[in-house]
């Protein structure tokens, strides 16, 4: 996707030692690179949310495993290197499980390559190969997804499109593309007229500093709402369509995102409006049925709750929201019940929400 006009993904290779992200504790302030060239640069990106949305979170992990395995001593503490380092990664974020797959999936491409020297080979090639698929998969999100938007168009007479989302499940959330932004781009690339109300996404207001900072940086015609006016503006027939992304989809299609995601499932129900999740078959954890039982839900620092920060005289600053004193508790996710979500939007299409819809469209599984 593009900044002034010229297109980056979230994350590259730079050079051999090199990887490079966006530092998102910045943006939009300050647009600033940030050089990741170890494991450790890695897993700290992951856990000081410098990259956050879960197929970001899996690519820099497969990254990190690139980097352990230029890390690491030949010889007899080889594996044990490898081994450690991919349970360090493992314990940077609970609930995206992209994170968990692009770990395993470096640990089995490394199993099959003999000798250091291949294997540094192989772990470049699969953690590009992570990303990649990622950014495909993004783009077909936004080809299967396109169709709604068509239609609820068609049916409006041509007048915008009024689409709601929760925090950022854009590019920067992704490698490319996003996953619920791809429908609204590839919509709004063919002319179609659409308006995106952005949910602030507090504590750490993703959708504040990053989803509108994509949308505007395309053209895209946004607004920034409170995170509790969803529901009024349902009310008001201000939304035809709410589309959000997901950080870990059960078999049965329960779905975790970012907290806050199922009040506005909730609201979408009670006023009859589509509610659909993006997502990359990456983010879905086959092993699980029941996402409110089985998903394990970060909880972050009460820091983010009490402070806030925003830009002030031309530097980035954090403030006291709470009183002194006042204890805070920061639920990462929510889970939102696939009995609430109209359909789900993955790389081979749109499925219902449910074991049979997932299966017949992933029927490898
Ligand atoms: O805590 P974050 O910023 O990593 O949470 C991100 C989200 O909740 C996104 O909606 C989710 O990862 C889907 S990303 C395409």
């Amino acid at each position: 996707m593009k900044i002034n006009h010229l297109h980056y993904r979230s994350i590259w290779l730079q050079s051999d030692a090199l990887v490079q992200i966006f530092d998102q504790c910045r943006f939009p302030h300050e647009i600033e690179l940030m050089d990741l060239r170890s494991m450790e640069d890695c897993a700290r990106a992951i856990r000081d949310m410098h990259v956050r949305g879960a197929p970001l979170i899996g690519a820099t992990a497969a990254w990190g495993m690139y980097f352990a395995v230029r890390e690491a001593p030949e010889g007899v503490e080889f594996e044990a290197h490898i081994r450690q380092a991919a349970e360090y990664l493992n314990a940077t974020r609970p609930t995206a499980v992209d994170l968990f797959r692009a770990l395993r999936l470096m640990q089995e491409q490394l199993a099959n390559a003999g000798g250091k020297e291949n294997k540094i080979v192989q772990a470049r090639q699969t953690a590009q190969f992570i990303a990649d698929e990622s950014a495909e998969q993004c783009r077909m999100i936004g080809e299967h997804g396109l169709p709604l938007i068509e239609a609820i168009s068609a049916a409006k007479a041509g007048n915008p499109v009024n689409i709601l989302t929760h925090c950022n499940a854009g590019w920067l959330a992704c490698v490319d593309y996003g996953t619920a932004t791809a429908p609204i781009y590839a919509a709004f690339d063919k002319g179609i007229p659409v308006h995106v109300w952005v949910d602030e996404t507090r504590p750490l207001n993703q959708g504040a500093r990053l989803t509108a900072f994509e949308l505007q940086q395309h053209g895209v015609p946004h607004t920034v709402i409170t995170d509790n006016a969803g529901g009024h503006l349902m009310q008001h027939g201000l939304v035809d369509l709410v589309i959000t992304g997901t950080d870990r989809t059960t078999r049965c299609g329960d779905v975790a995102n970012k907290i806050g995601t199922y009040l506005k499932a909730l609201a979408a129900k009670d006023n009859a409006v589509p509610f659909y999740v993006a997502l990359p078959s990456s983010t879905i954890d086959w092993s699980m049925r029941d996402g409110v039982a089985e998903i394990p839900i970060e909880e972050r620092s009460a820091t983010e709750v009490q402070y806030i920060q925003g830009w002030k005289n031309g530097k980035i600053e954090q403030v006291l929201l709470t009183p002194p004193g006042s204890p805070a508790a920061n639920y990462g996710f929510d889970v939102t019940p696939a009995r609430l979500i109209t359909g789900l939007v993955t790389e081979r299409g749109i499925c219902e929400a449910s074991e049979a819809g997932l299966t017949a469209l992933f029927p490898e599984i």
